[in-house]
């Protein structure tokens, strides 16, 4: 396992860990999403499509609840007419946000010691994790993710959310890997997205957008962490290639920094959450 460069995470706003995860923790974690996946019904929920560049109010419901919750998400455009268009494992985008607690397999591979390390090499005082997704980007269907930072969707003061991206397959240029923008953190959060009645709104700081030039891969084999800072932007391309992009990701914020009631995830006190001394201890 390769130790976390904190001077590189300061500067360059991620990092990058390779063989952080054994290949075999790896494939397990793909079998779980893979039944979870499979007792899945999409005929009962034509909601569940995910995208992050449009949504009707039924989207908007099933995706605001689902915060504390195991939940399946549909790629844009594969629920036509009551029927899936590609094979049900091709036509989930992600799994999401409670797995982390809620799922012993998906528990196992989110509390460890090494993880504790790694977030407390971030300098967090008291991680907890806050929410967790099972990506699939799967062959010729996944779709991209526009850039963003992750703090505009897990808002805390001040600012301590931090991504954990675990690579389950190889990710490339090819089939849709992570692109982010060098000390692009120092950016800061240009918007924030956040409950509003029984809906949502994004508040602009700043209206210009990140610009298109700089981004670069971050190429990942198969048990690859790399950890990100919560103002980082960062965003990935369709799947084009014939290989799926499967990848875990951790969104942790830091105990002794506030959580607005405003935003979008809410985990309610059946479900508080952990924190990862108690992990390390
Ligand atoms: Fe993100």
């Amino acid at each position: 396992m390769n130790h976390f460069d904190r001077e590189a995470f300061e500067r360059d706003g991620y990092a990058v860990l390779p063989g952080f995860v054994a290949p075999e923790r790896c494939e397990e974690l793909r079998r779980r999403a893979l039944e979870i996946i499979d007792a899945f019904d999409p005929t009962s929920v034509p909601a569940a499509v995910f995208s992050t560049t449009e949504k009707t109010h039924a989207q908007d419901e099933y995706f605001l609840t689902s915060g504390a919750v195991i939940r399946c998400f549909l790629e844009t455009g594969v629920f036509v007419d009551g029927a899936l268009t590609v094979p049900k494992d091709r036509a989930v985008n992600k799994i999401g946000h409670a797995m982390h607690d809620l799922d012993p397999v998906f528990e196992r591979f989110s509390y460890t010691p090494d993880l504790a390390g790694v977030l407390a090499g971030v300098g967090m005082a008291d991680p907890r994790a806050l929410q967790s997704m099972y990506i699939c980007k799967a062959a010729g269907t996944g779709g991209e993710v526009i850039a963003h930072c992750d703090h505009t969707f897990l808002w805390t003061e001040p600012q301590s959310v931090t991504g954990l991206w675990f690579a389950i397959d190889d990710a490339t240029v090819d089939n849709g890997c992570l692109w982010a923008l060098p000390g692009g953190h120092r950016l800061g959060a240009k918007t924030r997205f956040r409950r509003v009645g029984d809906g949502t709104t994004t508040d602009v700081f700043d209206p210009e957008p990140y610009p298109t030039d700089g981004f670069v891969p971050i190429e990942a084999a198969r048990g690859t962490l790399v950890v990100l800072h919560g103002t980082l932007p960062h965003r990935s391309e369709p799947n084009r290639s014939d290989r799926s992009r499967h990848a875990y990701t951790l969104h942790v914020i830091d105990g002794a920094a506030e959580y607005p009631e405003d935003n979008w995830l809410i985990r309610g006190e059946d479900l508080p959450l952990r924190p990862y001394r108690a992990v390390a201890a």
